[in-house]
């Protein structure tokens, strides 16, 4: 035996890996409408820049004579490369291998590129497509489960961690993309869910199709476990890329700069009429963010979800910042449970990795009602004045409008360590609107008056003119400055500067207690 033998063992038994489950399988793959886990791997990396870990690794099963049936890299592939230039770690679950079903060494594999990404300092992102738990290994594969779920809670705001699912994600499989930052599906080849159709049919009778249980939508739309939808494969890669180009490495870095031609000292005139007068009017706020924002791009998280709340990324000469806009095209703008939720989480999110929060805010209160107060409002807003109370990044924010009650406190208020409050001119911070306070301010005169109409009318009028503004605020120092619409830009990205070097830190704890 001389090199060249060796040479070819190690070509034959590479190409037998990258084969996988076999070209049969393969082809079961993309007639389906997906790619393979290589495939993937090689649209998200930056061209070329993959090395693979543990190809030749197999699993050790005996049992249902499995020990015939092995193939080299077990149902994952692991491995590093670049995205945009900067590291990054992988596992893709490989379906055509034992449906991507998870075994003791295939978790192994796992473990060893998260380890690798907490060392240093690097996001993690799994491709998730894979039939679960692996039946012929038993206790092993859930022990596996386990041995992951521990890994991404300890790198939880630690390093960013993306789950991609790009097929079916069952039972135990979905708790530990569950627990990442961001979760992007793709519609009509991926279901997440923790039992499926067939299990719901025998325990509840209720017959429910994978799609209406736990496809891309319903996760987008419904439940808001997931915070994007892509239309196939290659666009869900396009869009992690995209989502990391806003994020650091780890939680000790800033996120990356990018130089724009678009002047900081930028003013609009659109924004002054952006907003209407008339507080009952819409308007949407997610065109006063692109107005403000670098290039007028504004990348949004859980577009699909909660739409009273808008919340997702955007530069500011060339920095990203986190944005959370409450949506007065959408249930005036209200907060309820599922914006709440899904506030805080991306608060914290931001937070946990430096991303200054810009929050624009027109809000008329908490949603009232049986379903609300039922529904536990109470705590679920907590959650989201928890979040922006606790939250030590650079916060900036801008009153468009309405700042009504208990959501005025929440939202980013001086009170709760905001660097810069900002309120347009006709902005109305209030104990509530004009209407209901004149309601039970007057409520005897309101009923004793002659003409009660009139009485109402001149009360709001007065209310309006006295209350309803952002003067007694600004008095107080609780509003910073109030500004012209069309120089909200300039105003924040200058706020945004002064607050760079900010420094401030919360009591030496083990950890809050956040509402849960
Ligand atoms: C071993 C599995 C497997 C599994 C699929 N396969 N799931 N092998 N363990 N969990 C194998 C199949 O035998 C088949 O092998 C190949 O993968 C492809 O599967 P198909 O069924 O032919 O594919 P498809 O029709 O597309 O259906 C995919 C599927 C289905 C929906 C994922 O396979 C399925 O329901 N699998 C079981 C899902 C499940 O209940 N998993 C356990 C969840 S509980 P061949 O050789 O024929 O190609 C769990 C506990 C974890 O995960 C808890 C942690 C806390």
């Amino acid at each position: 035996m001389d090199i060249k033998d060796k040479l070819e063992e190690l070509e034959r038994r590479n190409a037998e890996a990258m084969l996988g489950g076999g070209r049969e399988r393969i082809e079961k793959q993309h007639a389906a409408g997906k790619l393979t886990a290589r495939e993937r791997i090689a649209q998200l990396m930056d061209e070329g820049s993959f090395e693979e870990l543990d190809r030749f690794v197999m699993h050790r099963c005996v049992d249902f004579a499995m020990e015939e049936k092995k193939i080299p890299g077990d149902g994952v592939v692991t491995g590093f490369g670049k995205i945009h230039g900067r590291l990054v770690y992988v596992f893709a679950q490989d379906f055509t291998v034992f449906g991507g079903s998870l075994s003791e060494a295939y978790a192994s594999k796992v473990c060893k590129v998260m380890d690798l990404a907490m060392k240093m300092g690097a996001p993690i992102i799994g491709l998730n497509d894979s039939g679960g738990a692996r039946i012929q290994e038993g206790v092993l594969s859930l022990g596996g489960y386990a041995d992951i779920f521990l890994r991404n809670t300890l790198a939880s705001g630690v390093v960013p961690q993306i789950s991609a699912i790009l097929g079916p994600c069952a039972g135990g499989a979905v708790y530990s993309p569950a627990i990442t930052d961001f979760i992007v599906m793709v519609k009509d080849t991926s279901y997440m869910f923790v039992t499926g159709p067939d299990v719901i049919r025998t325990v509840t009778h209720e017959k429910v199709s994978m799609e209406e249980l736990g496809g891309a939508m319903t996760h987008n739309a419904i439940s808001g476990v997931a915070h994007f939808a892509a239309a196939d494969d290659r666009e869900c890669m396009a869009l992690v890329r995209e989502l990391l180009s806003f994020l650091p490495s780890n939680n000790l870095e800033d996120p990356p700069l990018r130089s724009t031609d678009d002047p900081p000292d930028r003013t609009d005139e659109r924004l002054n009429a952006l907003v209407p007068i008339n507080p009952n009017l819409p308007y949407d706020i997610k065109e006063l963010i692109q107005l403000v924002a670098d290039d007028g791009y504004f990348f949004e998280v859980q577009a699909h979800f909660a739409k009273n709340l808008v919340v997702g990324f955007a530069r500011l000469a060339g920095r990203p910042v986190g944005v959370v806009a409450n949506q007065p095209a959408h249930l005036a703008g209200t907060l309820d449970i599922n914006a709440s939720l899904k506030g805080a989480r991306f608060v914290r999110f931001c937070d946990a990795f430096n991303l200054p929060l810009i929050t624009f805010e027109d809000v008329p209160g908490f949603l009232p009602g049986t379903t609300q107060e039922y529904g536990g409002i109470i705590k679920h807003g907590a959650k989201l004045l928890f979040a922006f109370a606790e939250a030590t990044v650079p916060k900036i924010t801008v009153i468009t409008r309405k700042a009504y009650g208990g959501a005025y406190c929440v939202m980013a208020s001086k009170h709760i360590r905001t660097d810069m409050n900002f309120a347009y001119p006709a902005a109305e911070i209030a104990v509530m609107g004009p209407e209901g306070a004149v309601n039970i301010l007057y409520r005897r005169e309101l009923q004793q008056a002659k003409d009660a109409e009139k009485f109402r009318v001149r009360k709001v009028e007065e209310f309006r003119e006295r209350f309803a503004s952002p003067y007694i605020a600004a008095e107080r120092g609780y509003i910073d400055e109030v500004i012209e619409p069309r120089q909200t830009r300039p105003k924040l990205i200058r706020a945004l500067e002064m607050a760079s070097t900010k420094r401030d830190k919360n009591p030496a704890k083990k950890h809050g207690n956040i509402p849960l």
